[in-house]
């Protein structure tokens, strides 16, 4: 009765598979968001907000759709983005996503709060992969330290600072389905007791800083030399303030909907971003990321016509994984490369470089 993996037509389709095949409590902490979910359901509703301005009579017979993200040689602009606790959706955990990025050339962000230990997901990754990690900060800096010169030395080529998190936001869902440990490998602040009765979520991230702020990101500076950016950023003066202290980059997030809810979509905010950092000459001075609701080629497309450089994907693959494996993950990024190609032909693009904002019409994002 489970429908085999050729009948997944898009990505939306293996979040149907997932809900019926995953245990009841990993289904509630992978779909679950904060409160009413209302900026869950944002998150995919914003780029139903945005329409094409296809050019016609462009030779589009050789798309090529492959650009850079911080430096890194990329075959399409999206990344799988940092999703805590792999092991509850898969008894590999992360490792399978990380073998089916190396597939497709895809980078992949590695949480610090994945069920597999960090070295077992750099260990699983060819020679020439690049992956980026996802950091929680630590109140012991000793150990934040620790962990970011490890990440460096083993090769990691991104800091991504998560700052949309100072205490981790209220999910329900995955509260009422009370959290059952999977054996997670996660950093729990040394002899604490892990309390279950907020959900998965809450259990593990006693240890995060909620006294995190812009003075501490000098220190990161001096401690690494990997690109730092910064995560779940929601304003367009927050975007300016990481350009003066040196970012590489930003990541305009809302952590899926899993934090402030009513916050903003990404795909929102970076179209309050992009105008304004273009007037000040800034816009090749960090580069600006999105993520939250992209589950089509379309909706990458749109990012990239506002300015992106890049988007991060994260359920979509969660479910592949958890229903199919590392195969489904595969299927997942191919259906996206195939949904790319047709999609940059059909809005008169050969390539990144010829996306603008001259091709989608965006005058409704901002009406809600
Ligand atoms: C996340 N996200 C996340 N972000 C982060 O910085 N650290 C983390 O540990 C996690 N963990 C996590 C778990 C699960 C189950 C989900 C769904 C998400 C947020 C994630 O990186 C990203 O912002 C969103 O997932 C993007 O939205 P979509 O693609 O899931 O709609």
């Amino acid at each position: 009765e489970m429908p085999l993996l050729e009948q997944c037509y898009n990505l939306l389709d293996f979040e149907g598979v997932a809900k019926r095949v995953m245990k009841k409590t990993a289904w509630g902490y992978y779909s679950s968001a904060a409160d009413d979910e209302i900026t869950l359901r944002e998150n995919q509703t914003a780029f139903q907000r945005i329409w094409f301005r296809p050019k016609i009579l462009v030779d589009v017979s050789k798309v090529d759709f492959s650009t850079t993200m911080l430096g890194t040689k990329v075959d399409i602009p999206f990344y799988v983005t940092a999703t805590a606790l792999g092991k509850l959706g898969h008894v590999e955990g992360e490792v399978v996503l990380t073998r089916a990025s190396a597939r497709h050339n895809v980078i992949q962000m590695i949480p610090t709060l994945a069920s597999c230990s960090f070295d077992e997901i750099m260990d699983a990754a060819d020679a020439d992969q690049v992956q980026w990690l996802q950091l929680y900060v630590n109140k012991d800096r000793a150990i934040t330290k620790k962990i970011v010169e490890h990440a460096e030395k083993r090769g990691c080529k991104g800091l991504f600072i998560t700052v949309d998190a100072p205490q981790l936001g209220r999910r329900e869902k995955d509260m009422r389905l009370k959290f059952v440990d999977e054996g997670s490998n996660v950093q729990k602040g040394s002899g604490e007791k892990t309390d279950n009765s907020q959900g998965a979520a809450r259990a593990i991230s006693s240890f995060i800083d909620p006294g995190l702020c812009w003075d501490d990101i000098p220190w990161f500076k001096s401690i690494t030399k990997m690109p730092i950016v910064l995560k779940g950023v929601q304003r367009v003066e927050d975007v300016l303030r990481a350009v003066e202290v040196g970012c590489a980059g930003v990541v305009l997030s809302n952590h899926g909907g899993r934090q402030l809810d009513f916050a903003r979509s990404g795909i929102e905010v970076l179209a309050e971003t992009m105008p304004v950092l273009k007037k000040m000459g800034l816009e090749k001075k960090i580069e600006v990321y999105i993520d939250g609701g992209v589950r089509r080629a379309t909706d990458i497309i749109k990012a990239l016509c506002l300015g992106a450089k890049g988007v991060g994907i994260g359920r979509p693959f969660l479910y592949a994984m958890s229903a199919y494996g590392q195969e489904g993950v595969e299927r997942a990024m191919q259906l996206l490369k195939d949904e790319m190609e047709m999609n940059m032909r059909l809005i008169g693009a050969r390539t990144i470089e010829e996306l603008n904002e001259g091709m989608v019409d965006a005058r409704g994002l901002f009406q809600h």
